[in-house]
């Protein structure tokens, strides 16, 4: 099939719901991507920061190729083994005592929203169900998720909206006091806003959010779907911060590019849990448990997330120096680790074509944020062409 067949194919069968460029990629290797026109693409986008390790990593496929080969599925009546070495080495790893499973980051967010409920519905006197949410967040666009996303823009349309949810506003305690109430159950943040444009969390404040739920007996939950599993240069954001959830949520990453979600928690949470309380068949799915075994493993060896922090602070250099160049179209730039972000004057997306132009891929989060998400495996020399081709487009714009 012609790329301009299997694009207009694309067009006629699958519902309308994302804007492409008008390219097919067709495979990966590293940090590269490949068209059906034999073009190549520097990628840091990273599949939305899934693929830590660039494409085509060889342990990662052949954990896949060997797992395909044994057992694909078999569903949650019965034990298997991928899931289990995951799960210890989660646990392990991490503040939590338990986690579930299921297949993406949404699915992993209403597992935590419906963990807190029935925490705070069970485990007190009087019911406790309501939520507090951030205005700006992102969680994913299941109803539970979107309900919980403070920007309007995901809500219109598809009203009513899950009931029973505050917003306060990111870093600011104050506005989160103000929302407390006996029936508040659980405080659900990114310790990084990722879409919403890149807000890194202060760590006052996520420690003013951990003291107010241990105050006042509400559940802390961290959306790491996007910014944990290393991409902030340590290995869950969280460490940076000072101060651990009792739930945290994960996806993208974890699975090397296959499906899988998580809601990682502790023991006081999952002793709220009954059996039959919540499911997934295709959780715990030990092809994506054998994949992530060996992408959590890499993480976990020794210098890596320390080598994520210096190329990521590489990154902020070189773009903060770009902003000095330029601070009539860059006017800020923030991020942390590998998910770094240039404010720009002008609309982000209009810096999609000329890097794609010049064989880059880069993303946008929110309005006005060019985002930056190469595979965490990347090297600094790749960081200087990405940046070097952003320096050009700034100066051929200035012309
Ligand atoms: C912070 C955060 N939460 C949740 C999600 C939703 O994840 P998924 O697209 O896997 O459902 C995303 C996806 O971008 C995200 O960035």
């Amino acid at each position: 099939m012609r790329t301009e067949d299997i694009i207009k194919a694309e067009n006629q069968y699958i519902l309308q719901t994302y804007g492409r460029p008008e390219f097919v990629l067709e495979r990966g290797n590293g940090v590269y991507l490949f068209d059906t026109e034999g073009n190549r693409y520097l990628d840091f986008v990273s599949g939305l920061a899934v693929n830590a390790l660039g494409y085509g990593d060889y342990e990662v496929v052949k954990a896949i190729e060997e797992q395909a080969g044994k057992l694909m599925h078999v569903s949650n009546l019965y034990h298997t083994i991928p899931s289990v070495e995951l799960a210890k080495s989660l646990v392990e790893n991490s503040f939590a005592d338990r986690v579930f499973f299921c297949n993406s980051g949404t699915e992993s967010w209403e597992a935590a929203m419906k963990f807190c409920r029935k925490w705070g519905n069970t485990t007190h006197a009087k019911p406790k169900n309501r939520l507090i949410a951030f205005n700006n967040s992102f969680h994913g666009r299941t109803y539970g998720s979107i309900s919980t996303t403070g920007q309007p823009k995901y809500h219109k349309g598809f009203e009513p909206l899950l009931p029973g949810i505050d917003f306060a506003d990111f870093n600011d305690l104050a506005s989160v006091e103000a929302l407390v109430t006996d029936e508040t159950c659980a405080i659900l943040v990114e310790p990084l806003q990722a879409e919403g444009g890149i807000h890194v969390g202060t760590p006052e404040f996520l420690a003013g959010l951990r003291a107010l739920c241990d105050e006042r007996e509400m559940l802390l939950v961290f959306d790491e779907i996007q910014v944990g599993c290393g991409r902030t240069g340590s290995l869950w954001a969280y460490e940076q911060l000072g101060v651990e959830p009792d739930i945290m949520t994960l996806a993208k990453a974890l699975g090397g590019g296959l499906p899988i979600g998580v809601a990682l928690m502790r023991q006081h949470v999952a002793d709220a849990i009954a059996a039959g309380d919540h499911a997934a068949t295709f959780g715990a799915n030990p092809v994506a448990c054998a994949a992530a075994v060996v992408v959590f493993n890499k993480l976990i060896e020794d210098g890596f997330v320390q080598s994520v922090k210096e190329k990521g602070q590489y990154l902020a250099g070189r773009l903060q120096k770009l902003q000095e160049r330029f601070p009539d179209k860059i006017t800020g730039v923030r991020g942390r680790g590998l998910i770094v972000g240039a404010v720009t004057e002008k609309p982000a997306a209009e810096y999609l074509v000329p890097f794609r132009e010049r064989d880059i891929l880069v993303a946008t989060a929110g309005a006005d944020v060019v985002r930056f998400l190469p595979p965490l495996v990347v090297e600094k020399d790749r960081i200087d062409e990405v940046v070097d081709v952003f320096d050009e487009i700034l100066r051929q714009e200035s012309e």
